[in-house]
């Protein structure tokens, strides 16, 4: 039963030190997957489309629903490779949220491409798309909805946005790796899904990503952009043909390594991300009758949602004029529960050093109102 008094006044805090000692730490390391890194590490076979590798795009492709999976270092690298396959280049412009990790904006800056910054819905917190529509010029050539914190952006109008225009979409699916829209997997719905396997995602390797795509010649174009010209199944060394004329390549590969631990963390991924589903819709009953708080919303379509964050919106009305956000956490840490702030706007961040003349900023009403002033990550 939780004290009456808040711990942050002297009460006991919500979460015992008993009950902190049952969670287990993110990612959670076990037994056979440590074997399996074991066997690859003594096989020598450690890169350059290995067995482990092959497996895992295959299995992935086909959990998400996807014909092709492009296995890559991270998922950075995806984003980036992704818009180079549909031809994205200099002077081009690519709609992307303005409320996202900077990675979805930068990947098209490497291109040199402008990112064109649009606002997100304010229950989903994901792209707005017909705020998207809007912002559509004869420069724009890509449009990136982020899936943000496991929610799913309306992707039903932006295929519809995508048929009328001809303007491929890309899904990043960096924080929803098993989430189902409309029975699909997130990811294999756009032209391409960009997945990221960092360090925090909920299917980890510490570095890591993946393209998924259903067009046999993007599929293609990805995989030499990423092996440095090399088609898919061609040997080390024995390339059997080369990249088409002007396709610049990269080395993006990933690691057998990493695709061991995907692989044995995919096993995992339904079961966890069903439990993750249900606890947050439990919380989120539990919370519905609390004054001034409301939680991001679910994918107006999800059949599963993959929570990678908890996201709590606290209505600044709602508070006594003296109570910022941060007395809130501090109210929280002190019953045992750390809370993050979500993102800024990505370009406020610390380590977005673009010339205002390298991006457009179309709208961001609520991405700045929803930063840092009201919302709580958990
Ligand atoms: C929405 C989003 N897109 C892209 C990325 C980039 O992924 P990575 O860190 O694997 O390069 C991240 C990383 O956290 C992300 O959150």
């Amino acid at each position: 039963m939780a004290s009456e008094k808040l711990a942050i006044n002297g009460g006991k805090p919500a979460i015992t030190e008993a009950a902190r000692r049952t969670l287990k730490p993110w990612p959670i390391p076990d037994e056979k997957t440590a074997e399996r890194l074991k066997q690859v590490y003594m096989s020598g076979n450690w890169s350059f489309n290995g067995p482990r590798e092959q497996e895992f795009s295959r299995k992935f492709a086909d959990y998400c629903g996807s014909r092709h999976g492009i296995f890559m270092a991270n998922g950075t690298v995806t984003l980036q490779s992704a818009l180079h396959a549909l031809g994205v280049k200099a002077g081009d412009e690519v709609i992307v949220p303005g409320n996202t990790w900077i990675a979805t904006a930068m990947a098209a800056c490497y291109l040199g491409a402008r990112p064109v910054i649009v606002d997100v819905e304010p229950d989903t917190l994901c792209l707005d798309p017909e705020q998207t529509r809007d912002a559509i010029t004869s420069k724009t050539r890509a449009i990136i909805p982020v899936h943000l914190f496991g929610s799913i952006a309306d992707m039903d109008r932006f295929m519809a946005i995508s048929r009328e225009t001809g303007i491929p979409v890309i899904e990043d699916a960096a924080h929803a790796q098993g989430g189902v829209w409309k029975g699909r997997g997130v990811g294999s719905i756009g032209k391409i899904g960009s997945f990221s396997f960092q360090q925090s995602k909920t299917l980890s390797s510490g570095e890591g990503g993946i393209c998924l795509t259903d067009d046999d010649e993007i599929a293609d174009k990805l995989y030499r952009i990423k092996h440095i010209g090399y088609g898919s199944g061609q040997r080390q060394g024995q390339a059997a043909s080369g990249p088409a004329p002007g396709l610049v390549c990269h080395n993006f590969r990933g690691l057998e390594f990493t695709a061991v631990i995907l692989t044995e963390g995919l096993r995992r991924l339904k079961a966890q991300t069903a439990r993750r589903d249900a606890n947050a819709r439990y919380l989120a009953g539990l919370l519905k009758d609390v004054p001034g708080i409301s939680l991001q919303a679910r994918g107006r379509r999800a059949n599963v949602q993959s929570y990678y964050m908890l996201t709590v919106l606290v209505d600044p009305k709602a508070l006594k004029p003296d109570v910022t956000l941060q007395d809130i956490k501090t109210a929280l840490a002190a019953e045992g529960l750390h809370c993050g702030s979500g993102y800024g706007p990505d370009y406020r961040h610390m380590l977005w050093n673009l010339p205002r003349r390298a991006f457009r900023i179309h709208s961001s009403a609520m991405v700045e109102e929803t930063s840092n002033r009201r919302m709580l990550t958990l």
